[in-house]
Formats: C-alpha cells, sequence, structure tokens
C-alpha cells in the first residue's frame, strides 16, 4: 500500500522550468535602546475603540514618530559604510531618535524597535499566525519555479499546518535526544577533523578559517538528522556539491537585502537578478536529490519487503501528510536555517573559549565531572552541564545569528509605545541592540556566562525579552533544540580533547551582517591536544576579544 501511494504521489520530483514574478526577507537594518517615556501602554485594538493611552493621553499614530528617510538611510548605509554593520546601525539610530523610530528601505516602511519591553509589546500581539515579513524575494523564486513554499516561507492557516507536521520531530524532547548518537558520530569526526587540519594546513597547532570548517560540521551534522544518512563534508576532499550549497548560501544571504532594495517589477532587469535565481535553484537541487535518494531507498526497502522505519525525512515521506512536492519545499528551508545558525554560534563561541581561559579550564572541568576519560555525552549528561549551557546563552546574547528580527501585524491595529499601529505595519526588532542595553545586561561588552547560572543575582534583573536569539510564540525557531543539542555535544567534546588558544598574531575578528550575524574575517584558532606532550603552544596572546 505505502509503495503505490509513494508511487502515486510521484517518485520523482519534478524539476518545473516556468516563469512568473518574484521577491525577499527583510534585510537585517538593526537598532539600540533609551527610555521610552510614559507612552509604554500596548493594546490590540478593535474598530477604534481604543483612543487613549492607559494614563489616558491621546494615542499617537505611526506618523508621529521620527526617523530617517529614504536618502538619509541609503547615506548611512552606503555613505557612512554601515550596509554591512546594521546591527551597529540599530544602536546608533536608537540614541538618535530613542526606542521607537520609523524608517524607509526602499520600497519598505519599517518601525523599529529597540527596547525589550516595546518588543515584547509587539510579540504578545502577534496574533494566530504570526508572519515575520512577507518575504517577495523568495517567496517569488517559488513561485518562479513552482516549488512549494516551507516553515520560513509560507504564512497563514498554510503554515499553521506545515508547523504542525514538522514540529513534533524537531521540538519534543523524546524525539530530539534520539538524534544523539547521529549528532555524536559527526563530532567524534569534527575533532579528528580538526586534528588532521592541524598537522596538514595550521603547522601543528592551528585551525585556519575555523567557521568554515563548522560550516561543513554544521551541513553534516543537520543533514545527519534530516537524512538519516552521512554525506561526507568531514572527508579530507569535500564534495562538490556541498561545496556549491555552501558558496550559494552565501551568495543568497548577500544579495537578498540588495534585490529588497528594489521594486518587485524591477527585478528581472537587475544584473544580479538571475544570479539571485541560480543560487536558489542549487539550494533546492540539491535538496532534492538527497530528497530522491531517501525515496529510492524506501521503495528499494518496500520491494524487499523490509520495515520502513526512520527519523526525519523516512517519517515525512512515509506518513503521507505532506505531498513530496510539499516535503522538498520544507526540507530545504530547514537546511538553508540549520547550517549558517549553528556553525557560526560555535565558532563565537571558541573564539571567547580561546581568549577567556579562565572560564575554558571551568567548562573542561565541568565536562571532564561529567564524562570522564572516554565517556561521549549524552542529552542527559549535558542537562547536568549548566555552563556549557550558559557558554552558548551568553554566545548568543554577544552575537544573536538573526540580529534584527520582523513582525507584520495582520489581525488587528495594535498599540505599541503609545502609538497606534494600522494593519500590515512591518516591525523591525533589533535583537542586537537590546543585548547590549546596558540596564539589563550589566557591562554588556563583557564575556560574563554567568549571567545566565541559576541564582546568579543579575539573572534576577533580566528582562524576558533581553535576549530572544530563537525568536518567540508558535513561530519561534523551529530547530531550537537540535540547534542547541549540536552545539552542546560538539563544544563540549572540542573542550574536552583540545585547549583553544588565540591566534597569536592577535587579529580580532568583528561580526558583520549579511542577513545573518557572521565573522567578517577568517577565525583561525590554535588547538593544542590535552592528551599529547608534543602539543607545543605557539606563542599566545591572551589580550581582550
Ligand atoms: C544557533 C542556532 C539557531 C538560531 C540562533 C536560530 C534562530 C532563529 C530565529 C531567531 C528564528 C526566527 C524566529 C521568530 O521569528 O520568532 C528562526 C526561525 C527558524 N529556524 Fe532557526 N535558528 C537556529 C538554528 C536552526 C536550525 C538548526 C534549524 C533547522 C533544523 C532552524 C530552522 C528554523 C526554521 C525552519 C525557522 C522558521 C520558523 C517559522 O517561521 O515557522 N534553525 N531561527
Amino acid at each position: 500500500m505505502f509503495s503505490r501511494s509513494l508511487v502515486r504521489t510521484g517518485l520523482l520530483v519534478c524539476k518545473q522550468d516556468s516563469v512568473v514574478g518574484t521577491k525577499c526577507i527583510l534585510p537585517a537594518l538593526n537598532a539600540g535602546d533609551r527610555r521610552q517615556g510614559a507612552s509604554s501602554s500596548a493594546g490590540v485594538i478593535n474598530g477604534s475603540k481604543v483612543k487613549t493611552t492607559e494614563d489616558g493621553n491621546k494615542l499617537k499614530t505611526m506618523e508621529d514618530l521620527d526617523g530617517p528617510s529614504f536618502m538619509t538611510s541609503l547615506y548611512w548605509l552606503f555613505g557612512k559604510g554601515y550596509f554591512q554593520t546594521t546591527h551597529q546601525m540599530q544602536i546608533e539610530h536608537s540614541k538618535i531618535y530613542g526606542p521607537l523610530w520609523r524608517s524607509k528601505y526602499g520600497p519598505l516602511v519599517i518601525v523599529n524597535v529597540a527596547s525589550a519591553d516595546l518588543i515584547e509589546q509587539v510579540l504578545r500581539q502577534e496574533g494566530r499566525h504570526p508572519i515575520r515579513t512577507d518575504m517577495p524575494h523568495w517567496r517569488g523564486y517559488r513561485e518562479l519555479r513552482n516549488h512549494a513554499y516551507g516553515p520560513l516561507t509560507e504564512m497563514g492557516v498554510k503554515w499553521q499546518r506545515i508547523r504542525s507536521i514538522l514540529n513534533p520531530r524537531m521540538l519534543k524532547p523524546q524525539h530530539v535526544s534520539s538524534y544523539t548518537n547521529a549528532i555524536n558520530e559527526v563530532v567524534r569526526d569534527f575533532v579528528q577533523k580538526v586534528d588532521w587540519l592541524r598537522k596538514t594546513t595550521g603547522d601543528g597547532v592551528m585551525v585556519n578559517d575555523l567557521a568554515g570548517e563548522l560550516y561543513k560540521f554544521a551541513f553534516e551534522g543537520i543533514s545527519s538528522v534530516l537524512f538519516e544518512t552521512r554525506l561526507g563534508c568531514l572527508n579530507e576532499k569535500v564534495p562538490e556539491e556541498t561545496e556549491r550549497f555552501i558558496f550559494s548560501v552565501g551568495e543568497m544571504f548577500r544579495l537578498s537585502p540588495i534585490i529588497v532594495l528594489f521594486p518587485k517589477s524591477l527585478w528581472p532587469y537587475l544584473p544580479f537578478w538571475k544570479h539571485f535565481v541560480a543560487v536558489w535553484d542549487h539550494l533546492f537541487t540539491v535538496a532534492e536529490d538527497l530528497v530522491q535518494k531517501k525515496m529510492e531507498e524506501i521503495q528499494e526497502r518496500v520491494k524487499k519487503g523490509e520495515p520502513v522505519a526512520g527519523e526525519y525525512l523516512t517519517h515525512l515521506l512515509v506518513s503521507e501528510q505532506m505531498s513530496v512536492h510539499e516535503v522538498l519545499g520544507s526540507i530545504t528551508e530547514l537546511l538553508l536555517a540549520g547550517v549558517d545558525t549553528t556553525s557560526n554560534t560555535i565558532s563565537w563561541a571558541l573564539y571567547h573559549m580561546a581568549s577567556e581561559p579562565e572560564i575554558q579550564e571551568r567548562l573542561y572541568q565541568e565536562v571532564e565531572s561529567v564524562c570522564p576519560g572516554d565517556k561521549v555525552p549524552t542529552s542527559d549528561d549535558i542537562a547536568r552541564m549548566p555552563l556549557l549551557k550558559a557558554i552558548i546563552r551568553e554566545t548568543l546574547r554577544l552575537y544573536p545569528v538573526v540580529p534584527g528580527n520582523a513582525r507584520i501585524t495582520v489581525e488587528n491595529e495594535i498599540v505599541v509605545g503609545g502609538h497606534r499601529f494600522p494593519k500590515q505595519t512591518l516591525f523591525h526588532l533589533c535583537h542586537y541592540a537590546v543585548s547590549y542595553d546596558e540596564k539589563i545586561f550589566p557591562d554588556p561588552h563583557a564575556f560574563l556566562p554567568e549571567r545566565w547560572l541559576r541564582g546568579a543575582d543579575k539573572q534576577l534583573n533580566q528582562h524576558p525579552f533581553g535576549s530572544v536569539p530563537f525568536g518567540f510564540g508558535i513561530r519561534a525557531c523551529l530547530g531550537r533544540r537540535v540547534a542547541e543539542l549540536e552545539m552542546y555535544l560538539v563544544l563540549s567534546q572540542l573542550i574536552k580533547h583540545y585547549e583553544v588558544r588565540p591566534d597569536p598574531t592577535g587579529q580580532i575578528v568583528k561580526p558583520i551582517t549579511r542577513t545573518l550575524l557572521v565573522p567578517a574575517t577568517p577565525m583561525n584558532l590554535q588547538f593544542l591536544n590535552r592528551g599529547a606532550a608534543e602539543d607545543e603552544p605557539r606563542e599566545t596572546t591572551h589580550e581582550a576579544i
């Protein structure tokens, strides 16, 4: 019965080449924090009943908000050079305009929100089917090629349906912990790859471009969960397809904020539009090949009368809650969302371990005490490593991978900060700026994992919306639990095997925004084998990073 229905849904995922229009994600324009004043009341408006704030003042409108014109924004981006540091621009603009301001970005009018209180007000009124942005360029590509939308791009009740199918095996603890063995195999190979890199290209100790190497780790890790198969990304020779996938994701994120500057009607005439379409094509082709292989494998088993069981993709295909076409749309977006995010976070965590030897030593002691000798951590072990978790938490505060998130109000007019906003208002949530708000995080530039440890005095003052790296509510990150597991397992194993030290040249790595927050320059770190006497540390500088 299964094999019949699999054939019915079309074993071959069709490649379609129809031509339609186009659209994109919100460019990560970012902001900071300042006093909110009295106008901080929030509330959903039904009709036009609510006209005053809680303290009786008349509600202001969106037009009452100050902020830069499109020309001023362009000047900031290209004249002052903030195009790649829009996260920093969040902070600068909030100093000028306060925690709530209006800006123009190409055809978009954006309300920027840069205080934890106001972000909370927006998110608590996000409605039953929250929308991040309408992502015209990403959705446009899918329309052009007749691909299905996935969790990132779908909206309304259709989005809710997709999430209800994808959520259980991504977010339920018992399913997530069942991925531990698969991820640990990838971690084991990565620990060995580090050794190989040190010996072959690193003068015995150095791993050059750590973020690039972790990217391959993350691709292999998420693939092992989604496809229940190994792709060979950690082999000495990385498959060409993987290299192209990495390149395509980078290009797609690089071009996204540029394309969205222009009206949709102009996109086909932009010199880089074809390239944008081509890199998306490649992402879908990679996912399609992997889905195709899995379907052939399933069919083979069915033919032999063998039971068909498996975790993520197998389950999606066998349960038939989605068509193969829909599975492809979702799997492509999961792959896309699941690589840069984890790899960059692990990179920054290691970067700080290198420059904070005391914290690194405490982490090593914690890992050793829970998993002595050769014991490989399980998810139960991880539960007993509070410092490990706090280090990831603090890393995500300082380097929120999504430095600026967004919401569009669809169901009701809403009130935020004493202003009434109509339906279809696009809010840009300036998480980066809020992460550095010294009222919420004293000494905000310092890497202090203690902030997140239970019992720490400072934690008491923390605002629940001060750092929300995985987003909020029912539209929050689908891969959060898998990402956390992956990051905990690899960081604990790396620190167990190696002492990490900074680049002896003293090179400082800063973040840039390329839709996501990523390292601006290659990150090179020394890895000294804890178990081997021959590893002589090279001259290092433990200067603050
Ligand atoms: C450090 C790792 C990660 C971080 C910091 C992160 C962060 C985020 C954030 C901030 C959002 C937006 C949430 C919102 O709008 O409220 C998001 C959405 C999403 N993430 Fe992640 N993510 C990470 C890893 C992953 C992984 C590993 C996967 C895939 C397995 C993934 C899949 C997704 C998907 C599919 C969405 C869209 C959800 C929706 O719109 O319904 N993420 N992520």
